[in-house]
């Protein structure tokens, strides 16, 4: 099955959906990886944070090898680490990545979160988390400014190691910010995105600016029950939602297609996360029918404007999103 890209503002194209990395084992990564990839999938969307981009580029050798694709068919993402935004560590750690996924360029390289935090050299811990310290007590803010950061991610994509760049977890007044200082400007904002959380204005200022969005925790608080987050579990489920689930069986379709439909008729990417590998493929298959224009509204307005994924939620005190 392949599925449609997304003309990207440098001339690049992205697959408007792909696969999300986060929290895949790495026990099984590989496997889920190169699966994904006989499935139709195309578009990886991994990070250093992750922990498992060694096993994600295995999954994808392993594809190549067996000629089931090639490197130019793929898109890979990552992620710069909060860790690494210190201008002088922004290419050796990049220079690492690519060299844990075993490829020679990403197709899309972003700013993970807004927030320096300070270097944790890769041979002291890797991934290095929110933490200066291996007990996990202390955060230290570095004195990168987001500005310099930038700047050296601008080069990743003048060096030919990331072919389009971007940034993700940006609010519009850094976004605004950045457009002050940026000679490139991001090709993609990766941000959370769904019914709780629908981001109007954001979304209209990135497409104002010719900026590509990709949703993600497209499913709302499924994700962070995963995570023991006690918001996630009080709030009612997207996913058994009696409006999602009402128009799902309307349409012959799931509940997980609906979510991720709404999202690509809005023209954003989608990048949803499945250890299943039925829902693997049924996520993939989220542009061949059409919602219609009642049904896009009556999802919108479930909007309380409820972000999960906020450190405090995770009891991390780094207040980013303050
Ligand atoms: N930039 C950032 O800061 C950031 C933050 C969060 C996520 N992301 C990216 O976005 C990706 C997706 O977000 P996410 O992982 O938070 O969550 P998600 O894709 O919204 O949801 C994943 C959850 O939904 C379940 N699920 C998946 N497909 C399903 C289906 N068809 N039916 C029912 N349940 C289904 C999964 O369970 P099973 O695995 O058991 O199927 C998992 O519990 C991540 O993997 C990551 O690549 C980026």
């Amino acid at each position: 099955m392949s599925t449609p890209s997304i003309k990207l503002n440098d001339g690049n194209k992205m697959p408007q959906v792909g696969f999300g990395l986060w929290k895949v084992d790495n026990a099984t990564c590989a496997d889920q990886v190169y699966e994904a990839i006989k499935v139709g999938y195309r578009l990886f969307d991994g990070a250093c944070d992750y922990g498992n981009e060694v096993e994600s580029g295995q999954g994808i050798a392993r594809a190549i090898k067996e000629g089931i694709v090639k490197r130019e068919d793929l898109f890979i993402t990552s992620k710069l680490w909060n860790s690494f935004h210190d201008a002088e560590q922004v290419e050796p750690i990049t220079r690492k990545q690519l060299a844990d996924w075993g490829i020679d360029y990403f197709d899309l390289y972003l700013i993970h979160f807004p927030v320096a935090i300070k270097y944790v050299a890769p041979e002291v811990r890797y991934p290095p988390g929110w933490y200066v310290d291996d007990a996990g007590t202390k955060i230290e803010y570095s004195k990168a400014s987001l500005e310099s950061t930038w700047k050296a991610i601008e080069q990743l994509k003048k060096k030919g190691l990331a072919k389009s760049v971007g940034i993700s977890n940006y609010t519009g007044a850094l976004l605004l910010d950045l457009f002050t200082y940026a000679e490139i400007t991001p090709a993609v904002l990766q941000i959370e995105h769904h019914p709780y959380f629908t981001q109007e204005n954001l979304v209209k200022l990135a497409k104002e600016r010719g900026i590509a969005i990709t949703a993600y925790s497209s499913f709302g608080p499924s994700s962070f029950i995963e995570c023991d987050m006690k918001v996630a579990a009080d709030t009612q489920q997207l996913l058994s939602h009696s409006l999602i689930t009402g128009i799902a069986e309307k349409h012959g379709k799931t509940a997980a297609q609906v979510l991720l439909r709404w999202s690509t008729q809005r023209g954003l990417a989608v990048i949803p996360k499945s250890n299943h590998p039925k829902r693997l493929a049924q996520n993939l298959d989220v542009v061949n029918f059409d919602l219609g224009d009642d049904e896009i509204q009556k999802i919108s307005d479930l909007n309380i404007n409820l972000k999960f994924n906020v450190p405090t939620n995770y009891g991390i005190p780094c207040y980013i999103f303050a």
